[in-house]
């Protein structure tokens, strides 16, 4: 017997507009058990200090860090963020400092995503200041046709197309960061 399953396509609304299911949650959380493995195999012995960069970041880096089997430690930084906007402002600012003493450690910054690329450079410059033992960038999306500036990200969860999308700690204008999966905003 064949099921006849209708091609539908999910979506949900936000502040009026329209967006289309993008990642499920077995696909995330799939890709994020594998960037957690991966870590594990690279920091054996090191005790990483995850900086997870709020408000976005915070559910990949929950899962992130259940997924890594080896000490690590967590800390946050807050940037400015879109406000109620689709488009990057080009402009970073730091509302919250980390609390840790991150001199000689190994930092993993953890980002929900990489748009233009200016608040993950703008926070590996930070960290350095402070003297880490090393610095490694992780983040869930790649939006890679918008990334302006040379950005070294070392863990990467999925590169997607150049749209705004929400869920699984995104927002639009502080909605949407409650979706379990990812959707991308519905063109058609
Ligand atoms: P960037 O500085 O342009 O790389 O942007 C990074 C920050 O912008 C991310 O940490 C997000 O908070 C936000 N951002 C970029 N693209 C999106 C998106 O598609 N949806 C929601 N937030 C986004």
């Amino acid at each position: 017997m064949s099921l006849n399953i209708p091609d539908v396509k999910k979506t949900v609304m936000c502040r009026g507009e329209r967006f289309r299911l993008y990642l499920d949650k077995e696909t995330i959380q799939r890709r994020v058990e594998e960037l957690g493995r991966e870590i594990s195999r690279a920091y054996e012995g090191k005790r990483p200090i995850l900086i997870g960069v709020l408000n976005g970041a915070f559910i990949f880096l929950a899962d992130l860090m259940r997924a890594i089997d080896i000490d690590c430690e967590v800390d946050f930084l807050k940037l400015s963020s879109y406000g109620a906007q689709k488009i990057s402002s080009g402009v970073v600012h730091e509302l919250k400092k980390i609390d840790a003493p991150i001199e000689g450690r190994h930092v993993i910054v953890v980002e929900d995503i990489v748009d233009t690329g200016l608040s993950m450079r703008f926070i590996i410059e930070k960290m350095r200041e402070y003297r880490p033992a090393s610095v490694r960038t992780a983040t869930l999306l790649h939006k890679y046709e918008a990334t302006r500036v040379d950005v070294e990200l070392d863990y990467v969860g999925f590169r997607i197309e150049n749209l705004f999308v929400i869920g699984y700690g995104l927002d639009y204008g502080q909605l949407g960061r409650n979706l379990p999966e990812i959707y991308i905003l519905d063109e058609d």
